[in-house]
């Protein structure tokens, strides 16, 4: 089998390389450890920043995200038993967010690969990659395959083959956080008509939704909490305490935990194999940032990958670099917002005086405002 571009990983990342080539006449196969059903029902991120939204339009797939979505021109910032709303939209010159669950864009990706008969193969196992040479090896239906190809992209996610097949050339940055996040998504309507970010004492928490009758509820706990010690009944009861107020209660139908860690791998590329995605980079989730920077760095190795074909492999040779310069600047401040508004083990008391005093800061200044508010909605995705 040959192919130009071989995509390993049919995420978010790998799903949208794929489309973008695909509108640029360059051929791709996508294979996927998984089956369709389970990366299509996978809950994870629900925040599209306003690049991602204009990425959705442009790929032509942006009909259901604006016909479902719920755009979002502010956020609330609570502590002290009080909410602060930052206006986004405001002060970003009219940029927003809108609430699109990850695993929607990702339906829309596969229902559009599917409808232009373009190569995506699941449940693909033994899957070993050779930058050098590009090629692919995997398995599929019990068939052994050997994909050769011009480029390998790496959209396999934290856990995939392709960054630890090059770790050797890898230099990582890692930080792990003392706690987690306990995620619920429950059928009832949304306590709040935007997100909720609450630092309370207790800890963290984050009132989110999905649609105008699905909540996503997130409390910080343990790194390692057995949701099994959280009752429905505990959870609600935390939400409550740690919001100051009674949030609106519904059927429980998925509760996990998120572990929480930051993390980069630099250079984002060894020979013909670039890292996209959570493949080179993990952020925390307080800045809604990993689905949007696994965007943006597809967007880029798009256009490398175009000008390779045009003659041109200077776009392709500083893909790391450039991808790199956005993943800083997200992995600080998904950083920032993680430790202003958690509570860390053995915090003492100056510490919180810290973060309120933090709290006070951004809710009041304009500067500080505008500086949450521009990271937030994220800034525009550039190839040039
Ligand atoms: P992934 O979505 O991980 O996709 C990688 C794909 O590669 C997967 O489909 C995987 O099955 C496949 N794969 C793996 N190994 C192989 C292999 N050997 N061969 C072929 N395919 C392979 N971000 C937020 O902003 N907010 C959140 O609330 C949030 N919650 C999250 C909760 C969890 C449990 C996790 C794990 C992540 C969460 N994230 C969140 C992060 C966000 O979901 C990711 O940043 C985003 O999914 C990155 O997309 P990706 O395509 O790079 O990687
Ligand atoms: C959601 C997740 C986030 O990490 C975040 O910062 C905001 C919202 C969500 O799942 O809705």
């Amino acid at each position: 089998m040959r192919t130009q571009v071989a995509i390993v990983g049919g995420g978010p990342a790998g799903l949208m390389l794929g489309r973008l080539l695909e509108l640029r006449g360059i051929e791709s196969v996508v294979i996927e450890r998984r089956d369709r059903e389970y990366v299509q029902q996978r809950v994870r991120a629900g925040v599209l920043e306003q690049a991602t939204m204009d990425l959705m339009d442009e790929v032509g797939l942006g009909a259901r995200m604006h016909a479902e979505g719920l755009v979002h021109g502010g956020v609330e910032l609570r502590f002290d038993g009080e909410g602060h709303r930052i206006a986004l939209s405001d002060l970003t010159g009219g940029r927003a967010i809108t609430i699109y669950g990850q695993q929607e864009v990702v339906k829309d990706l596969i229902e559009a690969r599917v409808a232009s008969d373009l190569p995506l193969y699941f449940e693909v196992s033994d899957v070993s990659v050779d930058p050098a040479a590009p090629s692919v090896r995997f398995t599929h239906e019990g068939v052994d395959h050997v994909l050769e190809c011009d480029v390998i992209a790496g959209c396999d996610g934290f856990h995939g083959v392709c960054r630890p097949t090059i770790a050797d050339v890898l230099t990582v940055y890692e930080r792990e956080y003392p706690f987690g996040w306990l995620g619920i998504l429950a059928e009832c309507e949304p306590s709040s008509d935007e997100l909720i970010y609450a630092h309370h004492e207790r800890g963290f928490a984050l009132a989110s939704m999905r649609s105008p009758t699905v909540t996503r509820m997130y409390l910080q706990c343990e790194p390692d909490e057995d949701v099994a010690n959280w009752s429905d009944q505990a959870i609600w009861n935390e939400l409550d305490r740690r919001f100051g107020m009674s949030v609106n209660r519904g059927d429980v139908f998925e509760k996990g935990v998120t572990p929480m860690r930051s993390f980069v791998v630099e250079p984002m590329q060894h020979e013909r194999l670039y890292l996209a995605g959570d493949a080179a980079h993990i952020v925390p989730p307080t800045g809604a940032k990993g689905l949007n920077t696994a965007m943006a760095d597809v967007y880029l190795l798009a256009h490398g990958i175009d000008a390779f074909y045009g003659g041109d492999d200077s776009r392709l040779a500083a893909y790391s670099s450039r991808a790199l310069e956005r993943v800083w600047r997200v992995q600080h401040f998904s950083w920032w917002m993680t430790s202003m508004l958690h509570r860390f083990a053995g915090d003492d008391d100056f510490q919180l005086k810290l973060q309120q005093s933090q709290l006070r800061y951004t809710v009041s200044s304009a500067a500080q405002a505008t500086a949450l508010a521009e990271n937030y909605v994220g800034m525009p995705f550039i190839a040039e």
